[in-house]
């Protein structure tokens, strides 16, 4: 009997680390990472580039179906573009986020994401990794902070970059974009009964990443 490649889900709200954590996890196993967020990203950046409005369903989900991004040593390329900076563009996360609301969206890209379940396992960050893309996840993490940390840790970011920030506006931007995500009808974030709840509100990118491999070990996910 042939075992279907183990999946581990990370889920949770913008800001968290989660993709952070994924991507260590991933790296500390030699498994396949795939960073969902980015897939939206990229198409909001590829309709507004072709001048489809966001809202236009039928239309964003063509793009979505025929996008040619490709993944390439940590580059995001679209066509022979490289758009690895400007889908983190404040415009493309707004754009994401309002395309990620559109059902047949969702839908067009849910083979694309499946397509990254390849041995010897996967590691996927987002919001419905556990609940739509990979319901039979091997674990599922619910990875969240509060949010101030999590402003605070942008805050941080942003400064390291040299770049203006304003800490009430990157919380209220936070407590926007959790309600937006959480409220939406299709794919709602959630912590799913059987995730395993993370909250790193207390806790660093390394004390994240060993609980995470420490359930993973305790399921004889890996040795
Ligand atoms: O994780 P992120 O900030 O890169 O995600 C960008 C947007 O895409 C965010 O508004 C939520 C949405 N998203 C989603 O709806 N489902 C996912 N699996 C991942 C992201």
């Amino acid at each position: 009997v042939t075992q279907p490649v183990p999946v581990i889900a990370i889920d949770g709200p913008s800001a968290s680390g989660k993709g952070t954590v994924a991507e260590r996890v991933a790296a500390a196993l030699g498994w396949q990472v795939l960073d969902s967020g980015s897939l939206y990203r990229i198409v909001a950046l590829a309709a507004m580039r072709a001048g489809v409005a966001l809202d236009d369903e039928a239309g964003v989900a063509a793009i979505a179906a025929t996008l040619p991004a490709r993944f390439e040593a940590g580059r995001v390329l679209l066509a022979a573009d490289d758009v690895t900076t400007e889908i983190r563009t404040e415009a493309c996360s707004v754009g994401a986020s309002k395309v990620a609301v559109l059902p047949a969206v969702r839908e067009a890209l849910l083979g694309w994401q499946r397509d990254y379940r390849l041995a010897p396992g996967l590691v996927a960050d987002g919001r419905d990794m556990g609940s739509v893309v990979f319901p039979d996840a091997a674990l599922k993490i619910f990875l969240t902070a509060s949010a101030e940390a999590r402003a605070e840790r942008r805050y941080k970011q942003l400064m390291d970059k040299g770049l203006a920030a304003n800490m009430q506006s990157l919380l209220d931007d936070l407590r926007e974009r959790d309600a937006r995500d959480a409220a939406r009808p299709v794919a709602p974030l959630m912590k799913l009964p059987d995730a395993a709840l993370l909250d790193t509100t207390e806790l660093d990118v390394e004390g994240a990443v060993a609980f995470v491999l420490d359930l993973v070990r305790g399921r004889g996910l890996a040795a």
